[in-house]
This record gives structure tokens, C-alpha cells and sequence, in this order.
């Protein structure tokens, strides 16, 4: 297993991202943390390691300033964990197109613009590696979620051309694919006010049942665990689950006939 001693975290502020700064502390790694709000890590035995800048990475002025900021201090960075999201709902059929630019623009373009921001740094690192948060979503298309599913899909394909993009300079690119985690993901959701009459009642239906998933699902730390461990691995995959559950699930819907699988989601989330 490989062992960092610097690493970024979008999203550090909460959920998942929290405990991994938690986690990346706890090993003894320097972290930067971007997000929009600072989370009270004064408590942290290992406080002093951790640097939080207040940054809205959908805001490239913003980005490059943080990125200027930490380059003036680092020379390298070991790994790059970009974490930070958040979900919309509604039907394909009314949600304006503004929503699917905001979804996209959080969970994919500035994932994109934070990892070109974060190249020269990764690049000097002897064993470099890029984590990003996917979800079980991405491989899964989510009725109700559709745009959701699709930015998380978009991460996916991602990390497997960059792999072969970033091959030359031996940096590792990973996405990680959690299920339902017990955060604040599910209050933060923008739900879609606007629905058609005929769709309102299976929409209703298949996020209340998503919501309580989520509520009863993998406590954060576990799933930032798993983010840390498939991060030092040697030779890492591009693709990952998180748990036996939905690695089987991953598994299960890769084999069988597409037909079948989709029932199966039609019933589950239709
Ligand atoms: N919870 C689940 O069931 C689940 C399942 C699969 C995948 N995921 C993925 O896991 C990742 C972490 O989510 P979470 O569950 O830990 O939810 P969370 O508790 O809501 O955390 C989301 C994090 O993203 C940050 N963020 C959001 N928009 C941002 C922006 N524009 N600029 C900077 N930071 C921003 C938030 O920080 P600020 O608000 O302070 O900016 C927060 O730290 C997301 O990518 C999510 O899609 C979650």
C-alpha cells in the first residue's frame, strides 16, 4: 500500500469528504480542503495539518486563486480526491435545462477543472493519484435522478480515458462508485418542484424510497475508508464499488441480460 504525505479533498466540509479529511489526519497526511464552508476540525489532534480554503469550485476565478494559494506552499501533491457534489430530482420531461447545467457543472465540469488545476501538482508526486466520488448511480442509470446518474456516469468515463491520458506521468486515476450513505446529500437534493400530473405519483414514490435508503445506508466514514484504502492501492482499477452489498449489485447488473436488470430497477425506483 502506498503511503501519502499530501493530499487535496473537495467537499471536505461534510459527509463523506469530512471523514476523510478525518481519516487522511488521522495517517498523518497534510490536506487541503476545498469547499464552500469550513467545518470545526480544531478538536482534530492533527488540526494543524489540515488547511481549509473557502472555495466555490464552480467558480474558476475562485479555483486558480486556491490552486496559486496551495502551489506557492506545496511543490507536489500525492492524491487528489475530488468529492465534493450534490443531487437533483424531477422528471427528464421538467427539468429546465438550467438544473441539468447546475448538476453537471458541480459533479463533472469542475471535477474536470479541478483536476487541470491540480495537474502540475500531481505530476511531480512520485505515485499520483486522482480519486473521484462516483456512485452506484453512474453505472445505474436512476429513474427520477436521470441527470444525477449521468454526471456520475460522466465521472466514470473519466477516470478510464485518463488512465491511458495520464499514463506517461504514472498518475493513477480512480472512481469510486458508493451507495446509499447516511449524509446530508439527501436534505441537500434540489427537488424539482414542477412535475407533469401523470408522473407526480411514481416520482413521489421512487425519492421517498431513495431517501430512506440513503438514511439507512453505510455511515460516511465507512465509504471514506474505502475511498483512502483504493487510493494507496499499487495497482489500482479505474472503476470501484463500495461494500459486499453493492459490489454485488455492480456485478449482478454488469451480468445479466439488460432486460432483466432494468425490471429490476423499474421495479425498485419506477
Ligand atoms: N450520500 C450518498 O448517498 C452518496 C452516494 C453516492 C455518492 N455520493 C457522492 O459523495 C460525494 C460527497 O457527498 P456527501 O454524501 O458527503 O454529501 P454532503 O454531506 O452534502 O457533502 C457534499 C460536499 O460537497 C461540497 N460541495 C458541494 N458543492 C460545492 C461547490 N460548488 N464548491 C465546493 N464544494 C462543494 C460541500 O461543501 P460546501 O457546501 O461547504 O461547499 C460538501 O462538503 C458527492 O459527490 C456525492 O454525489 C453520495
Amino acid at each position: 500500500m502506498l503511503k501519502f504525505k499530501k493530499a487535496i479533498v473537495t467537499g471536505g466540509s461534510s459527509g463523506i469528504g469530512h471523514a476523510l479529511v478525518n481519516i487522511l489526519l488521522n495517517a498523518g497526511v497534510e490536506v487541503v480542503s476545498l469547499a464552500r464552508s469550513r467545518a470545526d476540525f480544531s478538536g482534530h489532534l492533527h488540526a494543524d495539518n489540515l488547511w481549509q480554503i473557502s472555495c466555490d469550485i464552480c467558480d474558476e476565478a475562485n479555483l486558480e486563486a486556491a490552486f496559486q494559494e496551495i502551489s506557492d506552499k506545496w511543490d507536489y501533491c500525492d492524491v487528489l480526491f475530488s468529492n465534493a457534489g450534490f443531487g437533483i430530482s424531477g422528471t427528464v420531461a421538467s427539468t429546465e435545462k438550467e438544473q441539468i447545467i447546475k448538476q453537471f457543472d458541480v459533479n463533472f465540469f469542475s471535477a474536470v477543472t479541478v483536476i487541470q488545476n491540480c495537474l502540475p501538482l500531481l505530476r511531480k508526486a512520485p505515485h499520483p493519484r486522482i480519486v473521484l466520488t462516483s456512485s452506484v448511480a453512474g453505472e445505474i442509470s436512476i429513474p427520477y435522478q436521470t441527470f444525477y446518474s449521468a454526471s456520475k456516469a460522466s465521472l466514470n468515463f473519466l477516470a478510464l480515458a485518463l488512465n491511458t491520458e495520464l499514463k506517461s506521468d504514472e498518475i493513477k486515476t480512480i472512481a469510486v462508485m458508493p451507495g446509499d450513505c447516511q449524509t446530508q446529500f439527501t436534505e441537500r437534493r434540489e427537488k424539482n418542484p414542477e412535475t407533469w400530473a401523470c408522473y407526480a405519483r411514481s416520482e413521489e414514490r421512487s425519492i421517498s424510497k431513495m431517501e430512506e435508503d440513503e438514511r439507512n445506508g453505510y455511515p460516511p466514514e465507512f465509504v471514506a475508508r474505502s475511498l483512502y484504502r483504493y487510493a494507496r492501492k499499487e495497482r489500482p482499477k479505474a472503476l470501484y464499488g463500495v461494500g459486499f452489498t453493492y459490489r454485488f449489485l455492480l456485478l449482478a447488473y454488469k451480468l445479466l441480460p439488460l432486460r432483466l436488470s432494468s425490471w429490476v430497477v423499474s421495479k425498485m425506483y419506477g
